[in-house]
C-alpha cells in the first residue's frame, strides 16, 4: 500500500494578525511551510504532497520546496475540511486502500520520530491514527460564557495535533459525508469518529505546535533550535 500526504495551507491566518498568512512568516530563516513540509518530505516512503492554497496564492511558488517533484499545488476551499477534500481528489493515483498524512502547514515543529511512530502505530489500526497531547491544565465547562458548570475529569482529554493518518478512501468518503450532513469537522479524526469509528490516539511531542498567535513564532524558534526535534 502506497504512502501520501495532504497540507492544507488555504488559511486566512484571521487570529495571528499579520498582512501575511501565518505559514509564510519566517522561523529561522525558513518559512513556516517549509519547515512543515520538509519534515514530511524527509519521510521517503511518501509518494506525492498536496498543498491546498488559497485561490490567489503569490508566495508559495518562490519556495525552494515548492521545486520538489512530489509536490504538488492545488486551491483550497474555504474550511479547512474543504481544503483537504479537494487536496485528496487531486492525488487520482491514490488507491483506496492507501494511506494518507494529513498535516498542517502551520505546524513546522513536527519530528522524524513523531511521523515513524504514527505510521507504525496508525498502519497497525483498523481506522487509523492522530498525534495527540495530553491536557495538562485544569479543564472547565462553561455553563454560558461567564461561569463554570463543572470540571471535565483531564485524564480522559488530548489536544488533537497533526499528521493525522487514515486510509485514503476511508478518509475521502468521511469528509464527503459530513459535509452532506453539515457536521462539523475540524480535523480528520472528528470526521472518521462522525461515521462511528475510533481512531488511535498516539501520544506525540508537545513540541509540534500550531502557529496561531505571533507569540508562537517564537517558541517554534526556541523548539526547531533544540538537538532533539
Ligand atoms: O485555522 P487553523 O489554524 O485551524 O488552520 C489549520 C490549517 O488549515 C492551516 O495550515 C491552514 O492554512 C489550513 N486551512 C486550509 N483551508 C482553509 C482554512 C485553513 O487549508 N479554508
Amino acid at each position: 500500500t502506497g504512502l501520501w500526504a495532504v497540507v492544507p495551507a488555504a488559511g486566512q491566518g484571521t487570529r495571528f494578525g499579520a498582512e501575511l498568512p501565518k505559514q509564510y512568516l519566517k522561523l529561522n530563516g525558513k518559512a513556516v511551510i517549509e519547515h512543515s513540509l520538509d519534515a514530511l518530505l524527509g519521510c521517503c516512503e511518501i509518494r506525492g504532497v498536496a498543498v491546498a492554497l488559497k485561490a490567489d496564492d503569490p508566495i508559495f511558488a518562490e519556495l525552494a520546496c515548492a521545486t520538489n517533484p512530489i509536490v504538488r499545488r492545488i486551491t483550497g476551499g474555504a474550511e479547512r475540511a474543504e481544503s483537504v477534500e479537494l487536496a485528496l481528489a487531486s492525488l487520482s493515483e491514490a488507491q483506496d486502500g492507501d494511506w494518507i498524512l494529513v498535516h498542517d502547514a502551520a505546524r513546522p515543529c513536527l519530528s522524524q520520530r513523531d511521523i515513524q511512530m504514527l505510521l507504525a502505530k496508525g498502519r497497525a489500526h483498523p481506522v487509523g491514527a492522530l498525534l495527540a497531547a495530553p491536557v495538562v491544565d485544569t479543564m472547565k465547562r462553561a455553563t454560558d460564557q461567564t461561569e463554570v458548570a463543572e470540571t471535565v475529569d483531564r485524564q480522559v482529554l488530548w489536544r488533537a495535533l497533526t499528521p493525522q493518518l487514515f486510509r485514503y478512501g476511508a478518509l475521502r468518503d468521511a469528509l464527503k459525508y459530513c459535509r452532506e450532513q453539515g457536521l462539523p469537522v475540524t480535523d480528520e479524526a472528528s470526521a472518521m469518529e462522525h461515521c462511528g469509528l475510533q481512531p488511535l490516539l498516539v501520544q506525540g511531542s508537545h513540541r509540534n505546535i500550531k502557529i496561531t498567535y505571533p507569540d508562537d513564532l517564537l517558541i517554534a524558534e526556541v523548539f526547531l533550535a533544540g538537538a532533539n526535534n
